[in-house]
């Protein structure tokens, strides 16, 4: 990371991919010393901790995500987490459409005018209602989905010992997940496409993602490593993400595993 910063570089985006936390003492330590923001994508990381703090809490920014492909959803939107009260004010001129109108709200200006950039972002009531239910069964809905990842770890976990599949590392001391999304890694890309057939013969949808932003069109054109990120490209080819949803049962696991053990030619 440290190699990645330059005289322009004004902040760093730590993504905490499937819900894990990244290493943030040490990004804060090394954003302290360079004196850069650090802005979280936790998107995915809804009521995920990292020693003891939420994730999303230890930036001076963090961004939550309720798209429908999150744990508590609201079709589109998200939250903005602003943890520096510098910036409180700026993100309600930025969200309000450039305008000081929170603050006309507030009674502490007699009219609201454009001050900064900004866009539309505020959600609507509606969005915002049906979000406010998601929320108040949150606990609920993260440890369903914890349970079906643990049981897809007790499942696959002999393709695992026999070294046929890849499956996420237990969490270390200190960290908690949110249940997020449960993933294996496949020995090549040919594999993956081949097991991604086999599990849709049989009804199973199952995804991969992401292309590495490195490798994208605009990651080219915009951005710039601080090394070769072989690592990166070699996960990305080779991770599936397996089917993972709240009315998901315990016997729906034990079928998606038993698809993927008869794909390796393994007892179920
Ligand atoms: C890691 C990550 N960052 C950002 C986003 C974007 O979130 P949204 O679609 O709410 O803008 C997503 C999901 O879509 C995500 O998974």
């Amino acid at each position: 990371m440290e190699r990645a910063i330059t005289p322009r570089t004004r902040a760093i985006v730590p993504v905490h991919y499937a819900g894990v936390a990244c290493e943030m003492d040490a990004i804060l330590d090394i954003a302290r010393r360079h004196r850069l923001r650090v802005v979280e994508d936790a998107a995915q990381a809804l009521l995920s901790g990292y020693k003891g703090r939420p994730l999303g809490a230890a930036g001076d920014l963090g961004c939550l995500s309720f798209h429908e492909t999150k744990n508590i959803i609201s079709g589109e939107g998200g939250a903005l987490l602003v943890n520096d009260p510098e910036l409180v004010e700026r993100a309600e001129i930025v969200r309000e459409k450039g305008t000081n109108r929170s603050r006309f709200f507030r009674g502490q200006v007699d009219k609201y005018t454009w001050v900064d950039i900004g866009s539309s972002y505020l959600p609507s009531e509606l969005v915002g209602a049906f979000l406010y239910a998601q929320f108040s069964h949150a606990e609920e809905i993260m440890a369903k989905r914890r349970r079906l990842c643990a049981r897809y770890g007790e499942r696959l976990a002999p393709l695992a010992q026999a070294g046929r599949i890849g499956v996420a590392a237990p969490l270390p001391p200190g960290l908690s997940g949110n249940g997020h999304l449960f993933y294996i890694l496949l020995p090549d890309a040919d594999a993956r496409a081949a097991l991604i057939r086999h599990l849709g013969e049989a009804g199973i949808l199952a995804v991969f993602h992401y292309v590495p932003l490195h490798s994208s069109p605009a990651g080219q054109r915009f951005g710039r490593t601080g090394s070769a990120m072989n690592v990166t490209d070699s996960v990305s080819a080779r991770l599936l993400r397996l089917p993972l949803y709240y009315e998901m049962s315990e016997q729906d696991v034990d079928l998606v595993s038993a698809c993927i053990a008869g794909f390796f030619g393994a007892a179920p």
